[in-house]
Order: structure tokens, then C-alpha cells, then sequence
């Protein structure tokens, strides 16, 4: 059976895998960055550590941190007998074993958990859903968006994903979603509606390849601009 959730689970990747999944260059990373889901993701964690201005919005953030564990604790076997019965979809040389991997996102999360106090404090750790975002038009540079969007296309309707993108590009100059394909790795079927979404708002949306695949087919980025009178 192909790799399926019935629900969006709190699964959480590192900041090197956020630089390769959306092309992140030095200049990018100095810039203030909004990531919408990043749930337990280190990525803001090790950010700040690095001294980077990064706010993560998730309706996760509602949980307090024993919470949050919990719920990690009771996903991750699921997540990880399905990665071992759909070895096949996943290309195994970033990471080399379901085994590493695991290691690595455990280890992520355990960077998130530890910083999550601090950072809901700070208001780094936010609690929102999309698509409604609590900030002011531009209040970003960059809105990343990693492992939501296209990803749970089952989930997530097409007006869902139109109107996610659009509130990203209300409250950042840019956006970049990863990745484009559904959780079976199929080519999301909403993909050329937010294509069009943003084309008739006047943005320019371009389909990058990038540094990344663990999905087999996965190494796609969508990047939202606008040009300078829009
Ligand atoms: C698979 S996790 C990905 C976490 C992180 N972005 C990463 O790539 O490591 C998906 C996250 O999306 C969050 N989520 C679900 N619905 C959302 C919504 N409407 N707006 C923002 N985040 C949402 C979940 O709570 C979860 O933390």
C-alpha cells in the first residue's frame, strides 16, 4: 500500500534539509523568514541559534511542549513501519537507512522540544493555521512552507491551497512551498490551480529543481515573486 496518513502529522525535518528543500542561500537566511506548518521542525531552533530572525506559525503551538512529545511519540510508529513497507518511494543517499533517518528527525524534534518554551515566549513559535495568518501585509521577506501544502493534496482542498498561497504572499515579498508532489508521490492534482491563482494575481511562479529528494520525484520547489509594482 502506498505511504498514506489519515490525518497531518507532526513529523519534523532539521534546518540543513529547509536550506536544500528551498535553495536557501546565506543571503536568504539573514532575511526575516515566516514558516507556515513547521510544526516540530528544528529549523527555527537552530536559526535562532545561528542568530537568524525566524517565526514558525502552526495550530500545533496550541499544545503545550509534554503535549507535543506525546503526540510525536504516539505518530512515529506509524510513520516509520510505513516507511519501511515503502522503502522503494524514497531515495535512500541523503539519508542512508530508515534507521538514520529516524535518528535524525528524533533528533531534530528533540532540538524543537527544547527550545520550544523559549521560543513561544519569544513569539518565535506562534499559534495559527493557514490560511489566516496574524500579521500585516510585507511583515516578511520569505514565507516558507515545507511538507503541508501539495504534500496533503487529500487533505487539503484546492480553495484551501489557493487561498494558503495567497495569505502567504499578503504578509511576505516571497514564497517558496516544498514539495509539490502528494504523500503517494504523486504530482498534486492542485498544483496548476495555485499556478493559475498566482498568475492572475500578477505574481510570477516558477518551478525550481533543488538540492533535495527523499520522495522519490520530490526535488521540486514552487517560488512566488512578485514584480516591483505589485
Ligand atoms: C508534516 S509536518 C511538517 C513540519 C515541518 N514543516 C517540516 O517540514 O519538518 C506538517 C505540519 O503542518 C501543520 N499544519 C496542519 N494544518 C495546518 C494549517 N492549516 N496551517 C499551518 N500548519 C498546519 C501540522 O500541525 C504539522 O506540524
Amino acid at each position: 500500500m502506498a505511504f498514506q496518513l489519515t490525518q497531518v502529522v507532526p513529523w519534523g525535518r532539521t534546518f540543513e534539509e529547509y536550506e536544500r528543500m528551498f535553495a536557501l542561500s546565506a543571503a536568504d537566511v539573514t532575511r526575516s523568514i515566516l514558516g507556515c506548518g513547521d510544526g516540530p521542525a528544528s529549523f527555527n531552533a537552530e536559526g535562532t541559534q545561528r542568530g537568524l530572525h525566524i517565526t514558525s506559525v502552526d495550530p500545533l503551538y496550541a499544545a503545550t511542549r509534554a503535549q507535543i512529545a506525546q503526540r510525536i511519540a504516539e505518530t512515529t510508529p506509524d510513520i516509520i513501519a510505513q516507511l519501511q513497507e515503502n522503502k522503494n518511494a524514497f531515495v535512500w543517499d541523503y539519508f542512508s537507512s530508515v534507521e538514520t533517518l529516524v535518528a535524525m528527525r528524533i533528533r531534530a524534534m528533540e532540538t524543537f522540544l527544547s527550545d520550544y518554551d523559549a521560543g513561544r515566549a519569544a513569539e518565535r513559535y506562534l499559534e495559527a493555521a493557514l490560511p489566516t495568518l496574524p500579521f500585516a501585509d510585507g511583515a516578511f521577506d520569505l514565507a516558507l512552507c515545507s511538507h503541508l501544502l501539495f504534500l496533503y493534496s487529500d487533505h487539503l482542498s484546492s480553495s484551501f491551497h489557493c487561498d494558503a498561497i495567497t495569505e502567504m504572499m499578503r504578509v511576505a515579498h516571497e514564497v517558496r512551498v516544498f514539495p509539490l508532489i502528494t504523500l503517494a508521490g504523486k504530482p498534486s492534482p492542485h498544483l496548476n490551480t495555485v499556478i493559475n491563482t498566482a498568475q492572475r494575481a500578477g505574481w510570477l511562479a516558477q518551478l525550481e529543481s533543488v538540492a533535495y529528494e527523499f520522495q522519490r520525484g520530490g526535488d521540486t520547489m514552487l517560488r512566488l515573486t512578485r514584480p516591483a509594482n505589485k
